[in-house]
């Protein structure tokens, strides 16, 4: 299935391997005209409900590069490595957990190297000089720009704990395996959010934003069954969490984790406190107590949540004797929410439809066709998601109807043209 849904991301334009006709670049991928689509709504869609309809989130942008002390308080310098073994037989590289049994899962062999330790950071050079001392790192994680950024942000934004702060943007991992397509990737996108709380609140959080977060993903259209919350076990918690659960999907390779919830303590902010030298401290006037605040984590990855709509959302059906193959995406992220059809290219209906077109564009993004078999244009729509097919016929010339074909039920039914926004609004987003 992973293969056949890859190769629907390249026919239909939502994602192509990165520097293609050069070979391609291993793990990294650029997202075609459908694929943008698609993974601005799940942003704006995770922005919207994490800042937009909170009063007690607001977001930032921070820069990717930042000072490399920042690096250093975090514990990423020191810490954020994986195990790397080499087969000595077959010369590939893996992360110590891939080696089960101590035996090579390429080529069986049991000659394998001690592991050592690879920080997954990458690194450059700020400025001309290539020496020690220019050295930056392209961030592994969103979630420091906005632990740096907690006093600049509080007194602006007259918030008072508990509050949080959001964040989307890119992200980098030297990983030693990735794969599965765009589920892990060198190059990816964080949406992670900062919840800032009174120490002694922290479990309480924990538990409303495990909740919050697992609704989420239901409200995005994907299937419940295949959702669930895990429990990191004490030995495998991060070096900065006391309690940690992800939010796992199952995927054809297996129930793999979509985002991190972390009750990450005060361990960010008195880290940067101590190496900046700088109080982060917070004075709390409802308590009259100062402390430093406990921190929350919701921290998933934009890349890997439209892999899963992507999966979640692809059948093969039998339609009448022939395979049909549809994205049942959420009409909300559906990158095209109606496809726009003439029956025939001729008695005026380009026209019309070109009408049709230009007055739906402005609410709502929509594609025009007129090549092909008007079967071969619904089945084009069906595999880029698009949830509703226009299409303007013979009866449309006499009283200014259209049918509108749902891609799911592939039922249709006839709409007055002048009804069709208000209609199509009413239905994508109920
Ligand atoms: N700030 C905490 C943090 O970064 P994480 O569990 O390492 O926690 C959070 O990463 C999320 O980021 C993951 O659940 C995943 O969705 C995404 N992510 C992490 N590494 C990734 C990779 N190499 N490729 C794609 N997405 C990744």
């Amino acid at each position: 299935m992973m293969d056949a849904l890859v190769s629907l991301c390249k026919r239909r334009g939502f994602i192509f391997q990165s520097s293609e006709i050069y070979g391609g670049l291993n793990s990294c991928w650029d997202y075609g005209p459908l694929g943008v689509e698609l993974k601005n709504n799940i942003k704006r869609f995770w922005w919207r409900t994490m800042t937009q309809l909170r009063d007690d989130v607001v977001g930032i942008d921070a820069a990717i590069l930042m000072h490399p002390a920042v690096w250093v308080a975090s514990g990423h310098v020191a810490q954020f490595t994986d195990p790397l073994v080499d087969c000595k037989s077959c010369k590939q590289r893996f992360r110590g957990d891939e080696i089960a049994g101590g035996t090579c899962p390429r080529c069986g062999s049991r000659e394998i190297t001690a592991p050592r330790q690879f920080n997954l950071m990458f690194k450059t050079y700020m400025g001309p000089v290539e020496e020690e001392s220019a050295i930056v790192y392209l961030r592994p994680e969103t979630a420091q720009g906005i632990y740096v950024n907690f006093l600049n942000v509080l007194t602006p934004a007259r918030q008072k704990i508990p509050f949080g702060i959001a964040q989307i943007g890119k992200a980098f991992r030297n990983e030693i395996s990735p794969g599965n397509f765009i589920f892990r990737t060198r190059e990816f996108e964080q949406m992670e959010m900062q919840f800032f709380v009174k120490p002694g609140t922290d479990m309480e959080w924990l538990e409303k934003w495990k909740a919050e977060r697992l609704g989420w993903y239901g409200e995005l259209g994907l299937d419940k069954e295949k959702l669930r919350l895990h429990q990191h076990p004490n030995k495998e918690l991060a070096h900065y969490a006391k309690d940690a659960y992800d939010i796992e999907y199952q995927f054809p390779f297996g129930w793999k984790e979509l985002e991190g919830i972390h009750n990450r303590t005060d361990y960010d902010l008195s880290r940067h406190q101590s190496h900046s030298g700088k109080d982060l401290s917070y004075f709390d006037d409802a308590t009259n107590e100062r402390y430093i605040p406990y921190i929350i984590e919701t921290s998933a990855g934009v890349d890997r949540t439209l892999l899963t709509c992507l999966v979640d959302a692809y059948r093969e059906e039998e339609v009448r004797g022939e395979k049909r193959v549809v994205l049942k995406l959420h009409p909300r992220i559906a990158p095209m929410k109606a496809g726009i059809f003439p029956l025939v290219k001729r008695d005026g209906m380009p026209e019309i439809a070109r009408r049709v077109e230009h007055e739906l564009r402005t609410h709502l993004p929509v594609f025009y066709d007129e090549t092909g078999s008007i079967g071969r244009r619904y089945r084009r729509q069906d595999e880029a998601g698009t949830p509703f097919g226009i299409t303007v016929d013979s009866q449309t010339l006499k009283d200014e109807t259209v049918t509108v074909r749902d891609r799911d039920t592939m039922l249709q039914e006839r709409v007055r043209i002048a009804d069709l926004p208000q209609m199509l609004q009413k239905r994508l987003y109920a």
